[in-house]
């Protein structure tokens, strides 16, 4: 298949991993991209500069295909040093960022002088403008279905995809509550160029998460994922557990007074105790409505070669049979 996507990264299926914060690791990236998509390392997991060199090296050891790294800019205590994290980008020869959360425009001129295609993943059509005009290759489109920080303005893909179609000229992808072959088709024909997927990549053979965190995907329904922060303006969404119950409690008794440090127990540091060591209650951890369509655990090959196929098998015998 070829789209605007797959000629802009120079891959074979309009299919990226988005960065995913202690999933988008080299054993992830390196499988999507061995398996025709688009594979990101998500920077931020790496703690220094330097172990994101080393993390890029690893990846390029386990395939000759492009990946990308994902460049989150959220609201931190501390902002980590991203100058700094974009120079061991550009040292290690990568060519694709894909940029999230905060407006990357500071960066901008540093990402292009280096010749980087930024796509960049924003919730809102005007956002997705926004990035247009600060020279963004493409951008993911991120509704309110969407695993992790949906925005605040809670426009389902429907809406979105369609009203992105209308507005921008440069490339799309759609993102949030992807899974199948049918989903590609959807945002094919809603105007996007690909598909951008996060929930869906963590149930894999290749994640490099705890064996709890892909079986709790597979234990989840459309109804088990639940909206937190939304008083801090800073809404994720995130797989229903015992600290979402305590946050969400928190939320109701202290209403518009909430602060971020009432919940840190809940919100702070706990990706390492849930990805790695399997704790699924240890704190909230973003996850998508697409739960519901997940119930395996496919190698990255063969979740792209199922979709591929399904999405071809739409495309020429159920639409064409619809005209015939
Ligand atoms: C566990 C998890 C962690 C994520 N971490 C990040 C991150 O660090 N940076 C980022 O830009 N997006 C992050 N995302 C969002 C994904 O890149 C992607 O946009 C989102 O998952 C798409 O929605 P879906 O889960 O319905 O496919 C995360 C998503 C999940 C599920």
């Amino acid at each position: 298949m070829k789209t605007k996507i797959t000629k802009l990264f120079d891959i074979q299926y309009p299919i990226i991993q988005g960065g995913m914060h202690y999933v988008g690791l080299a054993e992830l990236a390196s499988a999507v991209s061995n398996a025709g998509g688009l594979g990101m390392i998500t920077a931020l997991t790496l703690k220094t500069p330097q172990r994101l060199r080393e993390e890029i090296e690893r990846c390029q050891s386990m395939t000759d295909k492009p990946f990308g790294v994902n460049l989150t800019f959220l609201p931190q205590l501390k902002a980590p040093d991203y100058p700094a994290y974009i120079q061991a980008i550009i040292d290690g020869g990568i060519t694709i960022v894909e940029t999230a959360g905060r407006n990357p425009q500071p960066y901008m001129p540093l990402l292009k002088e280096a010749g980087i295609r930024v796509i960049h993943k924003c919730t809102s059509v005007r956002h997705a403008l926004k990035a247009e005009k600060i020279g963004c290759d493409a951008v993911s489109v991120d509704g309110f279905e969407c695993g992790g920080h949906p925005g605040e303005d809670d426009i389902p893909n429907m809406i979105l995809l369609p009203r992105a179609a209308d507005e921008l000229s440069i490339p799309f992808v759609s993102s949030g509550g992807m899974a199948d072959g049918r989903s590609l088709v959807a945002s094919l024909s809603m105007g996007a160029e690909g598909m951008n997927m996060g929930t869906r990549f963590i149930a894999t053979q290749e994640a490099p998460v705890h064996e709890n965190v892909k079986k709790a995907i597979l234990n989840a329904t459309e109804l088990d994922t639940r909206l937190i922060m939304r008083p801090l303006r800073n809404t994720e969404r995130v797989l229903h557990n015992k600290a979402v119950e305590r946050v969400l409690e928190k939320e109701r008794t202290l209403g518009s007074s909430l602060q971020i440090t009432d919940i840190l127990d809940e919100v702070a540091g706990v990706y390492p105790k849930v990805m790695q060591e399997g704790e699924m209650d240890a704190g909230a951890w973003s996850c998508g409505m697409v739960a519901g369509l997940i119930h395996d655990i496919p190698t990255c090959k063969e979740l792209i070669d199922r979709i591929m196929a399904e999405a071809t098998s739409i495309i020429h015998e159920r639409l064409h049979g619809m005209l015939t």
